[in-house]
């Protein structure tokens, strides 16, 4: 499987929990493409913990619970394949899943052939009750071969957290995409501090190895499974912008049949979701005043255009946080400058940005704009 581009999709855990069944699936593929979600590039479902029965089969094959899936699996495959989509499932690498469920410890191969015989194209592999005496990386590698060798094309979504030296064998055993922290929260501190604890990791993240900096919170507002006091607006619109700046995966975890317009607006722009999809996938190499936690980023892009980011990470007060474009290389002769666009609002400035661009930004937002370097004179 080659993954050019990080995933984009939606994953029952954030919302749901264990409350999941066939008809959130199908309702929720239905109102994904309903809502333009499919089009804007979200095309993976994915069926997090606790789908499957709490034992085996006889054989030792993992089944659906007949109960929440009363067709199976490969019937929601079918399903959501003739609707243009892809299918998602979770296992785990320990004996148990982090919710007790049946996990793949020593049914590694077995398990990846109920995968692809259900016509799955996507393994969210967890971490809970692997043996400490084995190395993380073991797992992993045993998983990805068990998925080389069922057949067919899967692509390998490895959760262990950022553990185990995790960065030093993720691209060896062939992880498509790699949460690289603990589980996020619905509120505005977990997500800052899941953002800027993967900063300096970035630029390992590239084609075919994605940081997935965890599920979306946007949109959830406190309801659900990873309730955690919510967000306001802005801080979802700032959540948005920076795992787009960050090119993480997006994968949508609130509840998409009862999305409210603001929330879809902002999963659908399409400024930032180019930014997450550029093809050149540069790490965010430039950052400017970390301290007073104001934080401003660029990111070159694959058309030559770079991405700018500025962030004031404060709890209490406004702040004008800049980007100086020197620091990107920009001659400060006055001879240069840079022509941008909001990527919140698509408007193209008139005016040309000569040696930085600034924001007065409130508590927990973000602006991102997009542009080229033009000659004044
Ligand atoms: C772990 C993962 C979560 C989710 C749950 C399911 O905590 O990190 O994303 O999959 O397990 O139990």
């Amino acid at each position: 499987m080659t993954v050019n581009t990080p995933p984009m999709g939606w994953n029952t855990w954030n919302t749901f929990g264990e409350n999941i069944s066939e008809d959130l699936i199908i309702e929720t593929c239905d109102a994904m493409i309903e809502k333009g979600l499919r089009d804007a590039g979200y095309t993976y479902v994915v069926i997090d913990d606790c789908w499957s029965c709490r034992e085996r089969d006889s054989e030792g094959r993992l089944r659906a619970d007949p109960e929440k899936f009363p067709h199976g699996i490969k019937y929601l495959a079918d399903y959501v394949h003739s609707k243009g989509m892809k299918l998602g499932i979770y296992s785990c690498c320990g004996p148990k899943t982090c919710m007790g469920y049946p996990g793949s410890l020593d049914h590694e191969f077995i398990d990846a052939r109920f995968f692809a015989e259900s016509e799955v194209d996507y393994l969210k592999y967890d971490w809970c009750y692997h043996p400490r005496i084995i190395e993380g990386r073991v797992f992993y590698n045993r998983m990805k071969m068990a998925l080389n060798a069922s057949g067919r094309d899967i692509v390998f979504s490895v959760c262990n957290w950022g553990q185990d030296g995790l960065f030093d064998w993720i691209r060896g055993v062939g992880g498509d995409l790699y949460r690289s922290t603990g589980d996020i929260s619905d509120n505005f501190t977990s997500i800052r501090e899941i953002f800027r604890s993967q900063i300096d990791n970035l630029p390992l993240s590239g084609p075919n190895c994605f940081n997935d900096l965890d599920m979306l919170v946007c949109g959830m507002n406190n309801k659900g499974n990873v309730s955690a006091g919510g967000c306001s607006f802005e801080e979802y619109k700032t959540h948005f912008a920076l795992w787009c700046m960050a090119q993480s995966p997006l994968m949508i975890g609130c509840d998409v049949r009862n999305i409210d317009d603001q929330t879809l607006a902002l999963l659908k722009n399409p400024e930032l979701i180019a930014i997450d999809q550029d093809p050149a996938v540069r790490p965010v190499v430039f950052r400017q005043w970390p301290w007073m936690n104001m934080h401003s980023y660029a990111k070159h892009l694959a058309n030559g255009e770079y991405a700018f980011a500025l962030v004031n990470f404060n709890d209490e007060d406004p702040q004008t946080v800049s980007y100086c474009f020197a620091e990107i290389g920009l001659p400060l002769t006055g001879e240069w400058g840079f022509k941008l666009r909001d990527c919140d609002t698509g408007e193209e400035f008139e005016k040309i940005f000569e040696d930085k661009v600034s924001a007065t930004l409130q508590p927990h937002s973000a602006r991102v704009f997009r542009g080229r370097p033009v000659r004044i004179r």
